[in-house]
């Protein structure tokens, strides 16, 4: 790239208004309308005979993001170098803008990652931070959180504090989880590093209230001493209909191969302009604009969190470059939908499981402290034994990788009330004696 080339393209950046389609074969198919739930089923490959109530792990494809696929996978195994020069400087963004659609942000605050850990480990590792500063967390967060944490506190000499939320989850209200908060920042607190919704137990917190309690601390302390607050999103992302700025944290990772159903292997980390200077990039980025700082050719200062927070290297850009799919997939079906037809699955669900005198239910009824992550435990059984059984009747739950394990359910917009029924008449099968 040289500078003619450099100013020739300059115009690619996010902010202009419009972006040259791909350079392929034709463009992938977009997402049809809604019709009804059998009809959005019915986009995926789902192995029929099976319960899928798992899809909170790693989803499948529908149509529209297996078809994107598809085509950037046929164009680089015909010519992976020219299909990757025809678009590398474009795809990125037109994947930002869906995400930024999605969230109701600008693009330029969204860095694409491959997972949720990979996001959690960039923001984590990348705070600026120093010996003295406190990083207050939970007790309730998942194995990449705490390890991201303790690695980037290693490094910068950062302390950690974990808090305890709540004692019983299925009793948690959103009055105690913000107290905790509230009453454990202290002067030396500069990040609050929580999971919006925890998957060891299915508790979803509350991070507006949070934020605005955070808001109020800041409000009486000077620049260098705010608190930011960083939050794992990602099994609140496409459950909840929210945008970035109703949720009110400075730093959001999630991984987008759960709910938002994108592709395998893709992911998001946002950060609130005000906010993102506090993240340095980790691995350098392969975007336009950072390849033309290194060149001398783009100035420094008007780089974007966008622009350098995005890993660079090569990737499966099969699966990178239709993540834009999957956004708009969930748009054309509607984020209040969504939302309200996963509270409804997951609502039916519960009422069944609290019913059940051989049953535990663990995670709160009410769908302002809950989304689609359902514990429980059965009577004489460990979770894994219980998921074994559910599978012998077809019916994919998972346990939670955690100290205390539970066995889960999360039904899922591919999900109907007819395969709740029957998962929970298989639970009611497994009373012991
Ligand atoms: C709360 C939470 N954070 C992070 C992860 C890791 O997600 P990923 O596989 O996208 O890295 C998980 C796994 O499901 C999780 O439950």
């Amino acid at each position: 790239m040289d500078r003619r080339r450099f100013l020739q393209n300059s115009g690619l950046a996010i902010g202009a208004a419009t972006l040259p389609a791909l350079k392929s074969l034709g463009a992938p198919p977009t997402a049809p309308a809604f019709g009804t739930w059998q009809d959005i089923r019915t986009q995926f490959q789902l192995r029929p005979g099976k319960i899928h109530m798992s899809q909170m792990l790693l989803a499948s494809h529908p149509e529209p993001v297996r078809r994107a696929i598809e085509m950037h996978r046929q164009e680089f195994d015909q010519d992976a170098v020219a299909y990757w020069e025809a678009n590398w400087q474009t795809a990125e963004i037109v994947v930002q803008k869906a995400a930024g659609a999605y969230l109701q942000c600008d693009p330029n605050e969204v860095a694409l990652t491959d997972s949720t850990s990979m996001g959690l480990a960039m923001m984590y590792s990348g705070l600026v931070l120093k010996p003295g500063d406190e990083i207050l967390t939970s007790t309730h967060d998942h194995y990449a959180t705490e390890k991201s944490l303790e690695f980037a506190a290693s490094r910068n000499g950062a302390s950690i504090r974990r808090i305890v939320l709540y004692k019983d989850p299925s009793q948690a209200t959103a009055d105690e989880m913000v107290s905790a908060v509230r009453s454990a920042i202290r002067p030396a607190t500069r990040i609050v590093a929580l999971t919006w919704v925890h998957s060891s137990t299915g508790v979803k917190t509350p991070i507006r209230a949070i934020a605005d309690v955070i808001a109020a601390a800041n409000a009486g302390r000077d620049s260098q001493a705010r608190i930011y607050f960083c939050v794992d999103g990602v099994h609140g992302f496409g459950v909840d209909d929210i945008t970035m700025g109703g949720l009110g944290c400075d730093f959001f990772a999630a991984g987008t191969h759960k709910w938002i159903f994108g592709p395998r292997g893709t992911g998001i980390l946002f950060a609130r302009k005000d906010a993102s200077h506090m993240i340095r990039p980790v691995i350098p980025a392969f975007s336009f604009n950072a390849y033309g700082e290194w060149l001398n050719l783009y100035p420094a200062d008007k780089l974007t969190f966008g622009d350098t927070c995005t890993p660079g290297g090569f990737h499966s850009f099969e699966h990178r470059w239709s993540l834009n799919k999957a956004f708009e997939w969930q748009m054309t079906i509607g984020k209040e939908r969504v939302q309200n037809r996963t509270r409804q699955l997951s609502t039916m669900l519960k009422n069944g499981l609290r019913e059940m005198k051989h049953v535990k239910l663990h995670t709160p009824v009410s769908v302002e402290l809950s989304a689609g992550i359902n514990c429980f435990e059965v009577n004489g059984l460990t979770p894994d034994q219980v998921v074994a059984k559910l599978a012998q009747k077809n019916i994919t739950a998972s346990s939670s990788p955690y100290k205390t394990s539970y066995a889960r359910l999360t039904p899922s917009i591919v999900n109907t009330e007819e395969e709740v029924t029957t998962a929970l008449k298989a639970i009611e099968g497994l009373k012991v004696g």
